[in-house]
């Protein structure tokens, strides 16, 4: 075996091999094809018209794609950006301040890369996390060499983190806080005054917040506030801003790989210029395909359609029970099951064994503290991510096996 990075060590196991190995020995008994609940991707097809704009520009599949995209893609971003968080005109400059992506996976890692220095404040730099958290943005701190740093989200909190209780000296070695809102798991979405809090301290301690808001199109009752409209709030700069949306679950999309970043337009810049040296462009076609998904809200108002009558479905399942709570925005429930069955992984088995369904256990998405204590142990994440007749047939299911 050849040398590898030493960093590796630092990353904790994935989510789904270690859900692989919980569940290796437990055999389903019903006699049922398996639901599963785990995985954040919809279930239902993308909209028509986005095969249609990719077979009409089928002809550029052999053409190598610049990695800023076309000049189509981001107008139509910039415009829906413009729509969606009444901006006005100019203050996202579709030229400079956007920039499509392979999907923000690829980008919320590539970012860590980018922005993480050798030393900050004479120190180690920080990543901040919310915990729990979508695991890409640990492997992407911990390989950028910072020393990630978790901020609990959990109901104490309003399920995002309290941003009062970081100590001063951790914001100033912080070079980049990964902000996820409306939040995975939990659903929380952050406020306007909140954003504008988190966008202040970027400034005033020079780190970079990012905002992942690739759940901003899947809300319940209001669209979730988003970072370009509480930095227009304080007064119309990008600076120290980026975020982050995706087409994988706003159009029911993950398998175009297509989003984009924007926000201050020297970080782009330089996410370019990286991004030149290390990943190539998204394919023509395919960013044909997004540039008329951005430009079609019916499709986004059906899936939230969707979306809402799964959730009326797990209410009527599970109300009062399970800390059940209908989740502001995205797809998924976060019960607390410790009180039914003690841990989330205990849930996991259970509901694998006896219904054949297949949830995740909230430890696999949480960072124990310097103790040992995961305050994820007593959860389990459900992805509402299926027709609502199966969703409400196994959730009724779910209810039951937990009783
Ligand atoms: C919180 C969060 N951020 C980012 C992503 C990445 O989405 P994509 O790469 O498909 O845009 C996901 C996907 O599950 C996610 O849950």
């Amino acid at each position: 075996m050849p040398a590898l990075n030493d960093r590796l060590g630092g990353l904790s196991d994935y989510p789904f091999p270690r859900l692989a190995a919980l569940l290796a020995d437990v055999k389903p008994r019903a006699n049922t094809p398996p639901t599963i609940l785990t995985i954040g991707e919809p279930q239902n097809q993308p909209p028509a018209l986005m095969l249609e704009a990719m077979a009409a520009a089928s002809t550029l599949w052999g053409k190598y794609p610049p990695v800023a995209g076309t000049p189509e893609f981001r107008a139509a971003v910039s415009a829906w950006l413009n729509r969606r968080y009444q901006l006005p005109p100019g203050m996202v400059e579709a030229d400079s301040a956007i920039l499509p992506v392979s999907g923000t996976r690829e980008a919320l890692y590539l970012l860590a890369q980018m922005v993480v220095p050798a030393e900050k404040a004479g120190r180690k730099p920080v990543v901040l996390i919310p915990n729990p958290f979508y695991a890409v943005y640990q492997g992407a701190a911990v390989m950028a060499g910072a020393e990630p740093v978790f901020l609990n989200g959990t109901r104490e909190t309003g399920f995002l983190p309290d941003l009062d209780a970081v100590p001063e000296e951790t914001w100033a070695r912080t070079s980049l806080f990964y902000l996820c809102t409306p939040a995975n798991p939990q659903g929380a979405v952050a406020s306007l005054d909140y954003l504008k809090r988190a966008i202040t301290l970027a400034r005033t301690f020079g780190f970079v917040l990012a905002i992942d808001e690739c759940y901003a199109e899947l809300w319940d009752k209001a669209p979730p506030p988003g970072g370009l409209e509480a930095a227009l709030a304080l007064g119309g700069s990008l600076s120290n801003l980026l975020v982050f949306h995706s087409l994988s679950k706003r159009s029911s999309a993950a398998g175009l790989r297509s989003g984009f970043v924007a926000g201050d337009t020297d970080l782009i810049r330089t996410f370019t210029r990286l991004r030149n040296y290390s990943l190539p462009g998204v394919p023509l076609p395919s960013m044909a395909a997004a540039t008329a998904l951005w430009q079609d809200e019916t499709h986004v108002e059906l899936n939230r359609q969707l979306y809402r009558a799964n959730i009326d479905a797990a209410e009527a399942a599970l109300a009062g029970r399970l800390g059940f709570y209908r989740p502001d925005g995205g797809f998924f429930l976060w019960l607390d099951v410790g009180d039914a069955c003690g841990s989330g992984e205990e849930a996991a088995r259970r509901l694998w064994q006896e219904g054949a369904i297949r949830v995740l256990p909230g430890a696999y998405l949480t960072q124990p503290d310097a103790s040992g204590y995961n305050h994820g142990h007593r959860y389990i994440r459900v992805a509402l991510v299926h027709d609502t007749e199966t969703m409400a047939r196994s959730l009724d299911q779910l209810g039951r096996i937990l009783a």
